[in-house]
This record gives C-alpha cells, structure tokens and sequence, in this order.
C-alpha cells in the first residue's frame, strides 16, 4: 500500500516545503492535481510546475490532469517529469490514442473516471494502463467527504484487474481519504491512497499525518512522531483525530 499525498492541500507559495515535509515523513508518491477551469471548476498547474517540482523530489510524480483535451499535453507534462500521467476517461476523444502517447512519451499511462461515470468505461483501457484511479469525490477540490459507493467501485476495478490477470496495475483511490476509511479502501483493493486535507491540514503535520494514515489503512509502520499511547489505529477512527 502506498501513500500519495496531494500537494492541492498545501500551501502553494511553499511547496517544496511541503514536497519535502511529505518525503519526511514517507510518502511514497507525490500527487499533483492539474485543473484547467473547464473539465473542472478550478485552475492549479502546468508542466512547469512539475518540472520545478522534480527538482525538489526523487518521488514519483502522480500527475492527475483534470483538463479537457489532455492529449494536447502529454509531451509537454513527461517532458518536465511526470512520473504517471492519468487521463479521465471523460475527457479524452480518443482514449486508447492518449494512453499510447503517454507509453511512447516514457510516461506511465493511467485512467480514472468520475464518480458518476459508470465503471465499465474504464474496463476496456485497464489492458493498456499502469494505474486505474478510482474518483471518491467529484474532482475540483480537496477536502470534500469520501463518497462511500467508491468501495464497490474499487472493488469493482480490483475484480475486473484480477480477471484480466492485470495484477501489475496499480489501483488508486482520491478524494476524502481518511483514517476512518483508508482500511476499507485498501481491503476493497486498493494499493494507493491519495490524501490531501488528511496529509497537510492534520494539526500534527505532515509526517504524523502519514504515520496515522498508514497504520489505518494496516500497512507498514513509518518513522515519524509515534502514535500517542492507548490510541491503538482503528478502521473507526474519527478523521478528525
Ligand atoms: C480532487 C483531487 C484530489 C484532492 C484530494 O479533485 O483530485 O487529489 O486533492 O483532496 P482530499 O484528500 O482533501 O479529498
Ligand atoms: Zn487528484
């Protein structure tokens, strides 16, 4: 299970800071969401944004693009860096000619689909992918409540994978991830957690942020501040701990 926070939660003007507060405190990828006013309600980065960030990081680069005509920007994002460059299913005109273009550009091709999209028209791309991502808010903006029937969907995704012998895939999860949910997402079949509020707007910080995530979702232990005594991590624990 590994552990993607989302630097749409931090603080813009300081986010190498924040790239390197995640790293502290081990994160395992960076997620970095790119929204273009128009696919979504909300403006954030372009590539040089991912450039200046690889700068800062040996991470992955978890590039969510949120934008219409993706396929504009393919080059452009793996040239400045992008590790994983995920394409909404919604967005595409030509889905499987984007996802080639990610492969061929060296980048790491990934799908995601919107809450209200149904899951079969991710099902077709997941041969051709290395990252599903299933959406558990309407995407645009950090800090909304985690929409429950996302475990089916995941669970879903995690069974199409299974069948297609796609075991190699990784599964990711985004929006309103918690410690009161990240062991039901992962026990549905996740292997990535992306948290941005949960990571950059816990009291305690980043690193114990993370510490608290991992443990709830029953993954590895992480050297951070340690869990406080008589706090075991529990499935019901409320995020606001
Ligand atoms: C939403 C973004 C998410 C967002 C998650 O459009 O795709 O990555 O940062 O933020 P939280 O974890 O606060 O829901
Ligand atoms: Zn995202």
């Amino acid at each position: 299970m590994r552990l993607a926070p989302s630097i749409l939660a931090a603080d813009f003007a300081s986010l190498a800071e924040a790239v390197r507060a995640a790293e502290r405190g081990g994160a395992d990828w960076i997620h970095v969401d790119v929204m273009d006013g128009h696919f979504v309600p909300n403006l954030t980065f372009g590539p040089k944004m991912v450039r200046d960030l690889r700068a800062v990081t040996a991470l992955p680069l978890d590039v969510h693009l949120m934008i219409e005509r993706p396929e504009d920007w393919v080059a452009r994002f793996a040239e400045a860096g992008a590790t994983y460059l995920t394409i909404h299913v919604e967005s595409s005109r030509d889905v499987p000619a984007t996802l080639r273009a990610i492969r061929a550009s060296g980048a790491r091709p990934g799908i995601t689909l919107n809450p209200e999209t149904p899951v079969d028209a991710v099902l077709p791309h997941l041969v051709a992918v290395d990252l599903a991502l299933v959406m558990s808010v309407r995407p645009g903006f950090g800090g909304q409540s985690f929409i429950e029937a996302s475990v089916d969907r995941l669970r879903a995704i995690r069974a199409a994978l299974d069948v297609r012998g796609l075991g190699r895939v990784e599964l990711e999860v985004d929006g309103g991830i918690k410690v009161g949910n990240a062991r039901r997402a992962v026990e549905a079949g996740a292997t990535v957690l992306v948290a941005g509020s949960a990571v950059y707007e816990d009291p305690e910080g980043p690193s114990a942020a993370l510490a608290k995530l991992r443990a709830a979702a029953g993954g590895l232990p992480v050297v951070a501040k340690p869990l406080r005594a008589n706090r075991r991590p529990s499935p019901r624990r409320r995020p606001a701990d």
